[in-house]
């Protein structure tokens, strides 16, 4: 399979193609179980109480603020009534006006706030880095000092005057963040310069590869408040850029095995560098997880060349992963290469031919795909890989409830088409004294625990099923790949989901972790119509439709996405078993009912869910942020505030989908419909960007907020014609556009949303 086709500009995403040919639980397949509301009720909603406290993505913290809880006291005797009720807290409300949907190439946030841009592409971040050009002609050897591209995922972790981590920190910090992907167009002074075609193209200018492999990866910046507004600090000795050329180690199941070899380590214990880091995740021990999602175009692997050196099971490891193609950037094909192989390792084919895995790169895409954790108040710390959380296209990693005396958890997604949901439990107990304790602390807790996946059944609940050597048909015996040992499972997750009958959805993106409830929301962005026509829906997955555009374009499947919701049983993050809804579908609010399932309206229609995180500042307080290319004829990509009720608020439903002349039922649950007051428009974006990566200071009044790619679908042959680029944004005027964070106060100084 040809993964990634270089067509005009820019490749197809692997994301966009999927590479799971299993025909994992089809609920048309089964038998119908009936649904009813009293069904839905019956399972009991979880009892999870104030325990369920957590830190994904941003805030937790150190110090007092961090949501470290003692274990549950034993049962008190009841205490004697109180003589006069306490009043009740008043119910949190949004308290802005909606944005309206908008085409213009402008941040637009609600009256009474202020958006300001912090930290573009090409900033620089330590002292002697000039300015950035924004031409193409910035000296490429200044870039692993420079903001990288396409920022994405983001922590924010407030800093005290002993320069530890403390959750509490509202007007200091260090904000780390994913840099997911490049536009190369504006990277160079005329875009890539590529000579030949299809399996010849190359690359033929060094500095322009050179600054792609640092716009990848990582930024710590340090940002301070000052006068009420925020800036990241040039020459803060904690700035650092982590990239495709930062050397990491790998630990858990997969480290030190054969699968890990390469030229580079011939023990299998290192790589170098981190790709393609989409969303993030936090411990509570005060660390960054960044997530390596679409690595597998990278790498230049052409199967005619190829496939006759390969065992089966390499064959059939790169089919399911999508390892076959040129390589999206085409970084192997510079020559000459180094005595480092700064190029070649990015071509994993078999080289040596009479050689073994120490002599070429042959394994080189095993060592991508990873959860990676970074320790940003140690600058000189190594990044370790944590293989024990399984390979796939990790999205992001969402800390669950902590809990002293309780194992940790995340939960993440892997984003491509039918691909799967996943959680890694541990199996050593939190304990608050391993807070700041860096990645030795990830080696006690991330190393070591279960590895499972969801299974969603017609019933409105679910199995967690572990994916280990010897059970659920993970085996040497499984038809499709033979398991071999412990580090195989992981290396090869995507097979073991498959073997254990994982339910394909429609591509899931970020998780998040509802501090309120413990409830875990995972957003769907969507699919075509080939990865779901109107046979293949499921109740998880329950809509096929035709979102028409504005000019009568058809766009079949399930173009707008959903976001599915769980509760893992009786509130605890360890069950196997859980239930589920469907908390919100995006649709055009002049969709039909059938598709519009959760009636929204002009101030909250939305497309293409992606990024989302709950507030630690406002518990109970959603943001949801779009990656969407099926709603852009009305309006640009947008972020949302949400308040979000809980697991089985709404009910069972049997919806009608539609494919020309031929229709057909399925039942689902669905969440209660938001309403204005529970779902809100607060932002939308420039032209043709994507809003991802969301952060909070420690006191909630400031929220930082990423814009992607800007302009990115701008033509290659226009780079010479500023007037055609497609946006302009932030600098405006005649510049080339730049992905950058922009931080957001409220102009009263309160919580931003409420
Ligand atoms: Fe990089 Fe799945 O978004
Ligand atoms: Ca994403
Ligand atoms: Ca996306
Ligand atoms: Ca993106």
């Amino acid at each position: 399979m040809t993964a990634n086709t270089r067509t005009d500009d820019r490749p197809v995403e692997i994301e966009d193609i999927g590479t799971n040919p299993t025909s994992n639980p089809s609920f048309t397949d089964l038998i119908a179980s009936r649904l009813s509301r009293r069904h839905l009720f019956g399972l009991g909603v979880g009892t999870a109480g104030t325990a369920l406290l957590q830190a994904c993505g941003g805030g937790g913290g150190g110090g007092t603020a961090f949501p470290v809880l003692p274990p549950a006291p034993a049962p008190a005797p009841a205490p004697a009534p109180a003589p006069t009720p306490a009043p009740s807290p008043a119910p949190m409300k949004l308290g802005f006006n909606a944005v309206a949907k908008s085409l213009a190439d402008v941040v637009t946030v609600p009256a009474g706030y202020t958006a300001s841009v912090l930290y573009r592409l090409g900033d620089p971040i330590a002292s002697g880095v000039a300015a950035y050009k924004n031409d193409g002609s910035d000296d490429a050897t200044t870039y692993d000092r420079r903001a990288g591209d396409h920022h994405d995922g983001m922590t924010y972790f407030g800093m005290n005057a002993s320069n530890k981590w403390d959750a509490t920190g509202a007007s200091r910090g260090l904000l780390v963040m994913n840099h997911e992907a490049i536009t190369p167009l504006f990277l160079h002074p005329t875009g890539q310069t590529i000579t030949g075609s299809g399996n010849a193209a190359a690359r033929t200018v060094a500095d322009e590869v050179l600054r792609e492999f640092y716009l990848h990866g990582v930024s710590v910046i340090e940002v301070n408040k000052s006068g009420g507004s925020w800036s990241y600090k040039q020459d803060s000795s904690f700035n650092r850029r982590v990239h495709t050329l930062t050397e990491m180690s790998f630990s858990g199941p997969a480290a030190k095995t054969d699968y890990l070899k390469t030229k580079y380590s011939t023990d299998g214990s290192k790589t170098r560098g981190t790709l393609n880091n989409c969303a993030n995740g936090t411990t509570p021990w005060g660390t960054y997880l960044t997530c390596e999602e679409n690595w597998a175009g990278y790498f230049r692997r052409i199967a005619a060349n190829d496939d006759a050196n390969r065992t089966a099971k390499e064959l059939a490891s790169f089919s399911r992963y999508g390892v076959a193609s040129t390589g999206r950037e085409l970084w192997a094909t510079v020559t000459p290469d180094t005595a480092d192989n700064l190029y070649g390792r990015w071509n994993t084919e078999v080289v040596a031919t009479s050689g073994t895995a120490v002599d070429d790169y042959r394994n080189g895409a095993n060592t991508y795909g990873w959860v990676v954790e970074i320790d940003p108040f140690n600058p000189s710390s190594t990044p370790k890989k944590r293989t024990a959380l399984g390979r796939f296209g990790h999205e992001g990693a969402c800390l669950g409830p902590v809990v002293v005396g309780k194992p940790l958890v995340w939960y993440m997604g892997d984003d491509s088409r039918n691909e799967y949901i996943y959680k890694f439990v541990s199996t050593k107990n939190w304990d608050a004294a391993d807070i700041g304790g860096g990645t030795a602390a990830g080696d006690k807790y991330m190393d070591d625990g279960k590895l499972y996946v969801a299974k969603f059944k017609a019933d409105g609940t679910g199995d967690w099923l572990e994916l280990k050597l010897g059970v659920n048909n993970i085996t040497a015996s499984y038809a499709a790949y033979a398991f071999a040992d412990a580090a195989d499972v992981v290396v090869n997750a995507r097979h073991a989901a498959d073997a254990a009958g994982a339910t394909r959805m429609d591509r899931p993106e970020w998780t998040a972790v509802n501090p309120k409830t413990g409830e875990v929301y995972v957003t769907l962005t969507n699919t075509n119509s080939s990865s779901r026509p109107i046979g293949k829906t499921d109740a998880a997955n329950p809509r096929f439709y035709n979102d028409k555009t504005t000019a009568g374009k058809d766009q079949k499947g399930n173009p707008n996405g959903h976001i599915v919701r769980f509760a893992d049983t009786n509130g605890d993050p360890t069950s196997v078993t859980f239930k589920w809804d469907v908390y919100l579908f995006g649709a055009r609010s002049t969709a039909s009912a059938d598709i519009n399932l959760s009636q929204l309206g002009a101030d909250n229609d939305f497309s293409s869910p992606d990024g989302m995180w709950f507030s630690q500042a406002a518990p109970g307080l959603l943001w949801l942020e779009t990656d969407d290319g099926a709603y852009t004829d009305v309006t640009n990509c947008m972020l949302l505030g949400a308040l979000p009720g809980k697991v089985g608020d709404g009910g069972a439903k049997t919806i009608t989908n539609v494919d020309g002349s031929t229709t057909a039922t399925q039942a689902t649950f669905v969440g209660k419909a938001p309403g204005t007051d529970g779902l809100r428009r607060f932002l939308v974006g420039p032209i043709d960007c994507e809003i991802t990566g969301i952060a909070e200071s420690g006191d909630g009044r400031a929220l930082f907020v990423n814009i992607q790619h800007p302009g990115e679908n701008t033509a290659k042959a226009d780079i010479g014609d500023p007037s055609k680029y497609l946006s302009h944004w932030p600098e405006g005027g005649n510049a080339r556009p730049r992905s950058a964070t922009v931080v957001i106060t409220k102009n009263d100084g309160g919580l931003i949303g409420l």
